[in-house]
């Protein structure tokens, strides 16, 4: 099976990522949203977007002639029989277990047969959405990360039931995206959340049980460690309401204590103190060209 047409759920933040790196890989997206005005406000981020790649050919390969017809090649509908035909379906919509059921059940009815379909979740069970269709054997998990034209990796998720066959071809078509994809299993958090969130949760810990300050525990694994950002940097980043949301998830799997919130994140979200997004987290964004420690 060659994949050709590319149907993506949801224009937000992920959908609308999504649908611009299919199309300037050279398929046909559709992309199905709740109303028109979804459609209007993710395009013109993909509009946007491809037009800063198209600033610096030489470095990005989009020249303004690519970024074009990559545009083109992406329609909007907010009906789902337009997706009737597609080889893949990626599904970016809200994080509800509830709505992602019922959505692929609707198209399960609708869809080609043999079309893949595909889950961009954080945190819900890929094998759950699945069991909601007749085609859990051609059903994975493709988690890409934010902001997705940037970012080079998308984890391939497999179910006990998914068909290696199928697990192949959302493997390669994650590769001619220009994405690295690794192979995982439906546990919650994947590889990358797995490990990244439990060393947040220490970091906090850390703070809390007086091992060094905020500023300081970021610059010791910047500099000690060479990652792009310290701890309290990338939760604010992230966003704590986030973050905090998806320890229980995880906890709630692995009944860990590695995978708890720390006092002070619960503090933090109930405080509405979210990170960069809300202005304040462990740092203070009132100038976000220089945040201040908040403790
Ligand atoms: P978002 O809120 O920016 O976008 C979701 C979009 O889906 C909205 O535009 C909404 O109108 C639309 N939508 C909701 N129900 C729909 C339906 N039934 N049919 C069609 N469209 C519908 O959310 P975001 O951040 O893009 O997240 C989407 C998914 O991607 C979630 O499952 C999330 O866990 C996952 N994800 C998010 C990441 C992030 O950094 N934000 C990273 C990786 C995965």
């Amino acid at each position: 099976m060659t994949i050709k047409k590319v149907g993506v759920l949801g224009c937000g933040l992920m959908g609308s990522g999504i649908a611009q790196v299919s199309a300037v890989a050279g398929y046909d997206v559709t992309v199905l949203e709740q109303e028109q005005k979804f459609l209007d406000k993710g395009f013109a981020g993909i509009e946007k977007s491809l037009a800063k790649f198209a600033e610096k050919p030489e470095k990005t390969g989009i020249t303004p002639e690519k970024a074009k017809e990559s545009r083109a090649r992406i329609k909007g509908t907010t009906s789902q029989k337009d997706l009737a035909d597609c080889d893949i379906i990626i599904e970016a919509i809200i994080e509800n277990v509830d709505v992602k059921k019922r959505t692929f059940a609707e198209l399960d009815a609708i869809v080609k047969k043999d079309a893949i379909f595909a889950s961009n979740t954080s945190s819900i069970s890929i094998t759950e959405v699945a069991a909601a269709t007749r085609r859990a054997e051609r059903f994975v998990g493709l988690h890409f990360f934010n902001p997705v034209p940037l970012m080079k990796l998308v984890e391939v998720v497999r179910t006990i039931a998914t068909d290696n066959a199928a697990f192949e071809i959302a493997y390669e078509f994650g590769k001619s995206l220009g994405k690295v994809p690794v192979r995982t299993s439906d546990k919650t958090g994947f590889i990358v959340n797995r490990l990244l969130v439990p060393y947040m949760l220490d970091a906090i810990r850390a703070y809390e049980e007086g091992v060094g300050s905020i500023p300081d525990i970021d610059n010791a694994m910047k500099l000690g460690c060479g990652y792009p950002m310290g701890p309290f940097t990338l939760l604010d980043f992230v966003g704590l309401d986030t973050t905090y949301y998806i320890t229980h998830v995880m906890f709630d799997e692995f009944r860990e204590r590695r995978f708890a919130s720390p006092p002070l994140l619960k503090r933090l979200v109930m405080a509405g103190w979210y990170g960069r997004k809300s202005g304040k987290g462990f740092y203070d964004y009132a100038d976000p060209a220089n945040p201040v420690p908040c403790f």
